[in-house]
């Protein structure tokens, strides 16, 4: 062998060792998206007595929003036996916050579960039915989870169980955010997504994204319901005074009667939405639930007062529905000789989940659920604070069954009704759902 022959071979085997260590880099790698997500589902199989164990302690010891105390009290406690990297209490009020680093580098995924129960009393015949009863508006009131969020809370307790045991195949980091007072807090305080927003849930660490579910009483256990941009509406606090002359009401003509006006005003709010806005594209709810003005038959008052709610799906009809609230209601009163002052109050935003995100998503629901499991739902005029995170970051909020799959939709109780039940048999698809979501978009699918 000469010296260039020597070289040759020399070089050959660099290559060949060098290929080999790749190779053995790679081999080391110790398990693929595909066997990480079927160890997780074995994980989340096995844990379903606990997650309904859980669930059905939350459902018998329900607090009302932003008294949270003693669920908080349990979430954290779980949270700090699974050893996360950092659990965080009292964020907006009761909230509860925990973070798992993953052992690979990659984004951070924020996941959401809310807490609170309802001012309701339980008639349901379950064994684990709530007796609890608390304060409310000056009131004793029964308390309930008549809506799931005892579901919720016990599915994410379970995720972090799951993903902490897999934490050194995880990639990036997950913040799961347990959140008080989704049904919105007290008079005279603040809560809920819009409060953990305000005090940095979203920020330290940065998450990137973030997922939330909600279980349903009228989905089948088994199936998931999502949609593309706007699923749930805005819900906006209306608030009229129109302002007239009160007179004898035998001689209106000596005044400016409000209450005429206000009632003109009422039917010309319905065309904001009859004739105003792309109802085929995006639908629009406008209603007042409370009039008041004047105190006798036979006299014109010098003012009358409504309020309302409006509901929206989309953020830009939700502005032209807005000026075109003020604009009918400050016209028409003007055309009476009278003036209308029109607060609008925003409340919670559309929960928009983000096309383009959920179009990548929409295969991991698919994968995890089956494809014909997973159906697009009509948008609900019902409102939900999950989008006030997703006025920071893309989310995406799906429908999660939780009906009797005997049951059809019409026997199935309502959400926010003293039958509330669900089928505990759907929650495990909501652990598995959570578990794909986080390996397929810190793996870029
Ligand atoms: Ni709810």
């Amino acid at each position: 062998m000469d010296r260039k022959q020597l070289l040759i071979a020399f070089t050959l085997l660099f290559a060949v060792s060098i290929s080999a260590f790749a190779q053995s880099k790679k081999s080391a790698k110790p398990l693929d998206d595909t066997q990480l997500k079927t160890q997780l589902d074995n994980l989340a199989e096995s844990i379903e007595p606990k997650v309904i164990a859980w669930r059905r302690d939350f459902h018998e010891f329900p607090e009302l929003s932003n008294r949270e105390f003693r669920t908080a009290k349990v979430i954290a406690e779980h949270l700090e036996s699974l050893k996360l990297d950092e659990v965080r209490k009292g964020v907006g009020k009761t909230g509860v916050v925990g973070v798992l680093k993953g052992g690979l580098p990659g984004p951070v995924v924020a996941l959401r579960a809310d807490m609170d129960g309802l001012p309701i009393t339980e008639k349901a015949d379950l064994p684990f039915a709530s007796k609890a009863k608390a304060e409310y508006n000056g009131h004793e009131v029964g308390v309930m989870h008549a809506c799931g969020h005892d579901s919720h809370v016990a599915i994410l307790m379970g995720v972090a169980e799951v993903l902490s045991q897999k934490r050194q195949q995880l990639r990036g980091t997950v913040v799961f955010i347990f959140q008080p007072a989704e049904e919105g807090p007290p008079a005279g305080e603040r809560g809920g997504a819009e409060l953990m927003v305000a005090e940095g849930v979203l920020d330290n660490p940065k998450a990137e994204v973030i997922f939330g579910l909600h279980i349903n009483s009228m989905t089948p256990a088994g199936v998931i319901r999502y949609r593309a941009g706007g699923m749930m509406a805005s819900a906006d606090q209306l608030y009229i005074k129109v302002n007239g002359k009160g007179v004898h009401a035998s001689r209106p003509w000596g005044g400016n009667d409000p209450i005429t006006a206000a009632a003109y005003i009422i039917a010309g709010l319905q065309t904001v939405v009859s004739r105003m806005s792309p109802i085929t594209d995006s639908p629009v709810v406008v209603s007042i639930g409370s009039i008041e003005g004047g105190n006798r038959g036979n006299i014109i008052p010098d003012f009358v007062e409504m309020r309302g709610t409006i509901r929206t799906l989309d953020p830009e009809v939700r502005e032209e529905v807005h000026e075109n609230i003020r604009k009918v209601a400050t016209n028409i009163a003007e055309s009476q000789g009278t003036t209308a002052e029109v607060v609008i109050t925003k409340a919670t935003p559309t929960t928009f989940n983000n096309p383009e995100l959920t179009r990548k998503m929409l295969p991991t629901l698919e994968a995890v659920a089956g494809e014909e499991n997973v159906k697009v739902t009509l948008p609900i005029t019902g409102a939900e604070d999950f989008a006030e995170y997703q006025l920071k970051i893309p989310g995406l909020f799906f429908f999660l069954g939780g009906m009797d799959k005997n049951m059809s939709p019409e026997q199935a109780p309502e959400h926010h009704t003293a039958g509330f039940r669900l089928d505990e048999s759907g929650f495990t698809l909501g652990v598995k759902a959570f578990c794909h979501l986080v390996v397929d978009y810190s793996g870029g699918k």
